[in-house]
């Protein structure tokens, strides 16, 4: 990469409603500590009816626009593994919401939590090509498992947004990346379901696997060395998977890798649940929001998704990180939620799907700005206040 590239902003959003993990466990006859302790999570970020992928989308990407304008914007990737429609991008509804000129194309992204660090890779390449431009990449999920399965603790929603420049006021990406791909049944979500079927301690074993595998690649391709990284931030399903991940690869590359060059990236996963392929880059929001050290440091990612396509790659963290006072409306998003009880919980937990054969009007409940409206003639309707 001949210019420097990087993520100029960062935003992250998630939803109005939260339930607390203690309460799950209290409803369900589970030992709270494996929830808190065994799994690392305390709450899950709950949607109301009238939010979604979109909505959630939307809202993580509006703060990045009042900072940055949309001058040269020219590009919106969105990675989604809950895609609302199987041939219209999210983020065309996203592009309107938010009022993107009509020069910037628009494209989804698949491959389940890993398609946004394709999306960011994609995005700084074609702006060290052409550095006058600009890109957002979103990353937004709705993590809905089966009830009463193993994983319904580990659900969640949220979306990250990434502005994408030259000169990057955050980090810069730099051009080494570690890639490894292997068809593997561990989790995936078939065009008929609505929540994925899953084999999870499979899942578990290809997440260190294609780490492993990643790894080796990101070094043969002049990846730093274990000892020049100074933090990472991994894909968490549930918390406690970042140690995991983190002590095989400490195995892996026979060094001592202590916990503390993770525990800032859990802030945010922890009291939100899974967001699938924006699970990352709440982990990287939550280090840089809540780590002094940063300036001139670097940064491992670890980008896993099921299925499967692991990814290392690394930031280096620029002077500044934290000027945008990001951090502040992260924390006040999550305290605003409002509490859900288990039985409330259970009843959202399908209410956001239905066929498109009979239009649906949706109820605005959440206090956001972009909402969800219902379906018309087929249609998905979004509304922005
Ligand atoms: N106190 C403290 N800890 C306890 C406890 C208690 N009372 N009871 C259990 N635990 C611990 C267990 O020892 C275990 O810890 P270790 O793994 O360190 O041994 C942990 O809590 C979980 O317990 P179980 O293994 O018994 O949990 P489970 O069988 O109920 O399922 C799970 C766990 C497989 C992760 C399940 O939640 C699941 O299937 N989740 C979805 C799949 C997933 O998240 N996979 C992760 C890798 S794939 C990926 O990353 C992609 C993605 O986003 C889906």
């Amino acid at each position: 990469m001949s210019a420097r590239v990087g993520l100029h902003d960062l935003s992250v959003a998630t939803t109005s409603l939260v339930l607390e993990l203690d309460d799950l466990a209290a409803a369900t006859g589970i030992d709270p500590a494996k929830y808190r302790l065994g799994l690392g999570q305390q709450q899950m970020s709950v949607p109301a009816p009238d939010e979604d992928p979109v909505t959630l989308a939307a809202a993580a990407a509006e703060p990045v626009l009042t900072r940055h304008g949309m001058d040269g914007i020219r590009t919106l990737y969105l990675a989604t593994e809950s895609g609302v429609d199987q041939s219209k991008s999210a983020g065309v509804f996203v592009h309107r919401l938010l009022g993107l000129p009509s020069t910037c194309r628009v494209v989804e992204l698949k491959q389940a939590c890993y398609g946004a660090t394709a999306g960011l890779r994609a995005a700084a390449d074609s702006i060290a090509l052409r550095p006058d431009e600009r890109a957002l990449v979103i990353a937004t999920d709705v993590a809905r498992y089966q009830l009463d399965s193993p994983a319904e603790a580990t659900q969640g929603a949220g979306a990250a947004a990434m502005l994408v420049a030259a000169d990057p006021a955050i980090a810069e990406l730099e051009a080494p990346c570690g890639i490894s791909t292997a068809d593997v049944d561990d989790f995936w979500r078939p065009n008929d379901r609505s929540t994925p079927l899953v084999d999870g301690k499979r899942s578990i074993d290809a997440y260190l696997d294609g780490v492993a595998a990643a790894w080796d690649d990101f070094r043969l391709h002049g990846g730093a060395e274990i000892g020049q990284i100074d933090r990472f931030c991994h894909h968490q399903p549930f918390t406690r998977m970042a140690a995991k991940a983190l002590a095989g690869l400490a195995e892996h590359t026979s060094t001592q890798l202590a916990e503390d060059l993770i525990v800032a990236s859990t802030t945010y996963n922890r009291r939100i649940g899974n967001t699938y392929t924006a699970s990352l880059f709440f982990a990287l929001a939550g280090l840089l929001d809540h780590d002094d050290e940063l300036a001139g440091k670097r940064i491992g990612m670890v980008s896993y998704g099921s299925g499967s396509v692991s990814e290392v790659f690394s930031l280096r963290v620029a002077d500044g990180y934290r000027s945008a006072g990001r951090g502040a409306a992260t924390l006040a998003g999550l305290n605003a939620r409002t509490p859900v009880d288990v039985e409330r919980y259970r009843a959202l937990h399908d209410a956001g799907i239905f066929g498109s054969d009979a239009n649906i009007t949706v109820e605005q409940t959440s206090p956001g700005p972009f909402h969800f409206c219902g379906i018309e003639e087929g249609a998905r309707r979004y509304r922005r206040d």
